[in-house]
């Protein structure tokens, strides 16, 4: 099956009872026993629920994994990936990543006696000076939030099982539309299905995608045993999400390009950050495991002002200033003060999210009446 097909049917059966085209949402905690243990594979929805399996499997299809988890937010799914680590295992991870996975692992996994080291990857072979005995999971965001830094998959996936150290991808800002980390020699993927996977805004979810019975099983366990589960109501926005996401994510790729450019080209903008340009650092590999570029954009206008980037964010109309991205309505966002607060000021400055750096997500509007938004609040 070709991917826009598996969007719609991948990892899907009709309903056995009534023939129900979309899953019913079984919304039930618990299922009838004829006896202890004589049940019809369901005992318990923290465990399993047929609509979120039917869930899991639509994610597990669109990755070109064997095995999908649905977890209660982003932050869950990768919760449970650190759960997989000991007291003294070592991380490598991005330096410019999502604010949330920045915090959950300085000021909770650390604590936890996990170490770890946040290492520009622009070079993947920047990562072997970190490797020894303890490191047991390489942390990679591809293209980064918000800097759009792109890192090379196959190259860190060499790495990573050549030195027998697990590789999870979060693949949150291209989706498996434009990336598959699995066929690039990832274990993991993550996803805050949150974003373009959900893709309108009415949901928080994670995702995690596997190959490895093994790797899964483990997953499964930690999933179970600490219980950040998602419901089956969001469960089946989720599935509903995932039937576009095809549609919507070339719609975004075109308006991500058109935007790009527009603010690319304006005298008043200093800088923008958007893989698909040809001087974007790794523009090169970005074009090789990338199929399109996206709909995110980051940009600084001209004098590196704070108070100018706050009056742009409250000056747009059609964008609505808001934390989040990936759904059909434009956002715009302020990284410094609201998505990547938590990152201490020098740590985010090192990797460029400076005060007056603005990040768009795209949405699938008129591109004239997003480019007619934009003018009218940098002007
Ligand atoms: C790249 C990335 N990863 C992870 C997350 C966390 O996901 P959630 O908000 O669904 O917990 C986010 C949220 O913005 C994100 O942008």
């Amino acid at each position: 099956m070709k991917f826009n097909t598996k969007t719609i049917h991948g990892g899907q059966k009709h309903d056995l009872a009534y023939g129900a085209v979309m899953p019913p949402i079984y919304q039930t905690s618990t299922y009838a026993q004829s006896t202890p243990g004589g049940h019809k594979g369901y005992e318990y929805s923290r465990t399993h629920n047929p609509t979120r399996n039917a869930l899991e499997n639509a994610f597990a299809s669109i990755e070109n994994g064997n095995y999908g988890l649905a977890f209660g937010s982003g932050l869950a799914a990768i919760d449970a990936v650190l759960k997989l680590l000991k007291p003294g295992d070592e991380v490598i991870s991005t330096n410019d990543l999502y604010g949330g996975s920045y915090r959950l692992f300085t000021r909770i996994y650390k604590d936890f006696g996990i170490k770890f080291h946040f290492v520009g990857m622009d070079n993947a072979s920047k990562i072997e000076n970190y490797i020894n005995g303890n490191t047991k999971l390489i942390w990679v965001e591809t293209p980064t939030n918000p800097m759009m830094n792109i890192i090379d998959i196959k190259s860190v996936g060499e790495i990573a099982k050549r030195r027998n150290v697990l590789l999870a991808v979060d693949n949150t800002f291209a989706t498996p539309y434009l990336q598959r980390p699995l066929d690039l020699g990832a274990d993991i993927v993550m996803h805050s299905a949150t974003k373009y996977i959900g893709g309108h805004s009415d949901l928080v979810m994670g995702a995690l995608i596997v190959k490895d019975k093994d790797l899964a099983d483990s997953l499964y366990f930690i999933q179970n045993a600490s219980g950040a589960v998602c419901g089956p109501q969001d469960s089946f926005l989720a599935l509903r999400g995932i039937k576009t996401l095809h549609v919507r994510m070339q719609r975004h790729c075109e308006n991500g390009k058109a935007v790009a450019e527009y603010l690319a080209n304006h005298p008043k903008i200093e800088k923008v950050y958007w893989p698909g340009f040809e001087n974007h650092p790794n523009h090169d590999i970005a074009k090789s495991q990338m199929d399109d570029f996206g709909g995110m954009v980051s940009f600084v206008a001209k004098g590196n002002n704070y108070d100018e980037a706050i009056k742009i964010v409250e000056n747009l109309k059609v964008f609505t200033l808001a934390e989040s991205l990936g759904g059909v309505e434009s956002l715009a966002g302020h990284p410094a003060s609201m998505t990547h607060s938590s990152i201490p000021k020098e740590e985010r400055e090192k990797t460029g999210v400076v005060d007056s750096l603005i990040r768009l997500s795209v949405g699938i509007e008129d591109i004239d009446d997003l480019i007619a938004d934009l003018e009218k609040a940098i002007r």
